[in-house]
């Protein structure tokens, strides 16, 4: 037998606004199990299902307004339910949240029904119905940690389920949740002033989701040192017109590729991947380099392979090629993989020195800062040479602090003589 169920007496004047529907047509609900909640400007309230049944149809959506006797939904009425009683009893006791800023009291409750469904004193300030108060209760969970989806920033069972799942998913992961999480909800920043919104970007996205990754992943210390680059850069300025003659521009970038893969086989505990959940590090045979590129879509990392076995000149192109297809997003997938190290050059830009953020599963990477004149001390009196400060950031999980500042030692010596490099 279908069964009309009508909003009963609220204690309200006039209408009230749906803000969830807890069921769906086809499901079953047992007696006093949540159909709804509704919203007035004083209260939020649950409305029980007055008898078991199966939902038949669904009369009303969330945002539609109701007064008493409005019909709700069209309930198969199990043949065994005692209708009028529990019906009666029921639609008499609507479970009620009251609104903390409001100081009027709540319309309709129960003294039996507050007992059973108290408001935890933490989290009171919080939008939520009563079943979700209760379920979040007994699982222990803070609903102040959960991210709220329905409308007025309330918590949605849905919200609750998600977070729990998450938990649970973190919970059973191999680092034990330590990997990147929810940020908690922000305010609404309208509030304060103007603002206006915009997406993420693809780009924009995956990065973020990078970089917390690697934050959270890798323990990370930076190693700061400055390489004497007054020959290199005389060297390059001679070779500049020579390069160029040949389509290429000859900047500080390939230089230091070529020195940073001579420091990665003379210091290969650099050149590996730590994989922590195994117990072992994998060292890679191989020097394939990314190079940060900033480009109005975002950033990119596209690499160079073989970077040990390539000539500056060779280098220097496949930069230029490379940083021109991030420009375009011309890049294919496979330039952007493999990478065993990284350099974030901001040198064209300035700065002096940062801490650039190791790109898991790599171990280190490089930050170069603009080259200045400085006055060095040397063979008793200052002299004025062109510094460049480099920056190391490295995971100290896989690399030591004495093997850093091993590296940048013998960057500077390489670039503070390039002939080393041949060598
Ligand atoms: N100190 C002083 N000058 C520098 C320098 C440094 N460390 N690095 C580059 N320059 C100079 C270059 O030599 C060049 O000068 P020139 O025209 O007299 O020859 C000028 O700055 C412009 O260089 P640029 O065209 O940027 O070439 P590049 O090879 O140095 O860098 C890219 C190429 C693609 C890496 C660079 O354009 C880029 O995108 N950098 C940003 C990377 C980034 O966003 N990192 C942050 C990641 S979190």
């Amino acid at each position: 037998m279908n069964q009309a169920i009508t909003v009963p007496d609220l204690g309200v004047q006039g209408d009230v606004e749906v803000i969830e529907v807890n069921v769906a047509v086809g499901d079953r609900v047992a007696q006093n199990d949540a159909l709804l909640v509704l919203e007035s400007d004083k209260a939020s309230m649950e409305l029980p299902a007055p008898m078991s049944g199966i939902v038949r149809e669904i009369l009303l959506k969330i945002g539609d307004r109701v007064r008493q006797g409005d019909t709700v939904l069209m309930l198969e009425v199990d043949a065994s339910t005692a209708l009028a009683p529990a019906l009666d009893k029921a639609l008499e006791q609507p479970v009620v949240e009251e609104h903390k800023a409001v100081q009027q009291p709540a319309p309709v409750v129960s003294k039996s029904t507050a007992a059973a469904l108290p408001i935890d004193h933490d989290d009171s300030s919080i939008h939520a119905g009563p079943a979700v108060r209760k379920l979040a209760r007994e699982l222990g969970v803070e609903l102040g940690r959960v991210a709220p989806s329905g409308p007025r920033q309330r918590v949605l069972k849905d919200d609750l389920n998600a977070y729990i799942k998450e938990m649970v998913q973190k919970a059973q992961s191999p680092d034990f949740g330590l990997s990147p999480s929810t940020p908690a909800p922000l305010p609404d920043f309208s509030q304060f002033g103007e603002v206006s919104v915009r997406e993420l970007s693809r780009i924009q996205a995956l990065t973020a989701k990078g970089m917390l990754n690697s934050w959270v992943t890798a323990p990370q210390v930076t190693q700061f040192d400055q390489a004497d680059i007054t020959e290199l850069e005389q060297f390059r300025k001679e070779q500049k017109a020579r390069a160029e003659s040949a389509g290429v521009k000859l900047t500080v970038l390939p230089f230091l590729l070529k020195a940073c893969a001579y420091a990665l086989k003379a210091l290969p505990q650099l050149n590996v991947s730590i994989d922590v959940a195994q117990q072992r590090i994998i060292d890679k045979h191989y020097v394939h380099i990314g190079i940060a590129v900033d480009t109005p879509h975002g950033l990119f990392v596209p690499v160079v392979r073989d970077v040990d076995k390539k000539s500056i000149l060779e280098l220097a192109q496949e930069v230029a090629v490379l940083a021109q297809s991030a420009a375009d997003k011309k890049l294919l997938p496979g330039q952007l993989q493999g990478a065993s190290f990284t350099i974030s050059s901001l040198g064209s830009i300035g700065g002096t020195a940062f801490t650039p953020i190791v790109n898991v599963p790599e171990v280190a990477i490089l930050g170069v800062s603009k080259a200045q004149m400085q006055p060095v001390f040397v063979n008793g009196q200052f002299v004025p040479r062109l510094m460049l400060p480099l920056s190391l950031s490295y995971d100290h999980r896989a690399v030591n602090g004495a093997e850093a500042a091993r590296f940048t030692s013998l960057l500077g010596q390489l670039l503070g003589d390039i002939r080393n490099l041949l060598l």
